[in-house]
């Protein structure tokens, strides 16, 4: 189990400061949220902010692009710093040809898919993919309940990667929390991110150590 805190819940003044706190609290990636008010409604922040991050630690770099055409912008995030690049199906003409520029790079390619996406728009290109990225929100905006329906998605997709022997892993993305996180993991999740539940209350190792160690399984 892999777990991604999303930066953008942290504290932006003092993201340099956040990034040391997370990696000694245990965090596997840091999950960079990057939004064009076009794609989601909501506009976070982009390549100058991946490539400071980059500078500040060598945990894996996360980013998710939440933005329309991301063909021209997947060389500068590598060039950032990117080590995992995931794109929206819905957002692109371009699926393959962007899986393959990621991979050409030699970084993990990730594509993700909104909450009403059908896990058949991506099919086609699970066997480029590293990863498939499950959004069990609305993507745009961190705090936001879990919707529980995308769970089905998450084992549908579980069960075409083991029948095909696929190395693709299965990530999460939105209100998770001590809570839901088994029953999700049990669905065949294993990469983690969160925001409110990790940077909300309370210490981040004690908040991250609840993702990883909870006993809650409804
Ligand atoms: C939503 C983002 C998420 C989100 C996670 O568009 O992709 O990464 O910020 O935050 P929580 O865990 O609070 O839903
Ligand atoms: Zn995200």
């Amino acid at each position: 189990m892999l777990i991604a805190p999303s930066i953008l819940s942290g504290d932006l003044l003092k993201i340099g400061k956040e990034i040391k706190k997370l990696e000694s609290a245990g965090a596997d990636w840091i999950h960079l949220d990057v939004m064009d008010g076009q794609f989601v409604r909501n506009i976070s922040f982009g390549i100058p902010v991946v490539k400071s991050v980059r500078q500040c630690t060598d945990l894996p770099l996360d980013v998710h692009l939440m933005i329309k055409d991301p063909e021209n912008y997947i060389e500068e995030f590598i060039k950032a710093g990117a080590d995992i690049v995931t794109f929206h199906v819905e957002s692109t003409e371009c699926v393959e040809k962007n899986i393959k520029e990621i991979k050409k790079a030699d970084k993990k390619a990730g594509i993700a898919l909104k909450p009403n996406t059908n896990i058949e728009e991506i099919l086609p290109f699970l066997r480029y993919v590293d990863i498939v990225l499950v959004m069990t929100v609305e993507p745009g905006f961190s705090g936001q309940r879990f919707l529980s329906y995308t769970l089905s998605k998450v084992v549908e997709l579980k069960k075409i990667i083991d029948e095909k022997h696929l190395p693709v892993k299965i990530e999460v993305d939105g209100g998770i929390n001590p809570q839901n996180v088994n029953i999700v993991k049990g669905a065949g999740a294993e990469i983690f991110v969160a925001g409110n539940s990790i940077f909300f209350l309370g210490n981040y190792k004690e908040n991250i150590d609840a993702l990883r160690n909870t006993n809650w399984s409804f």
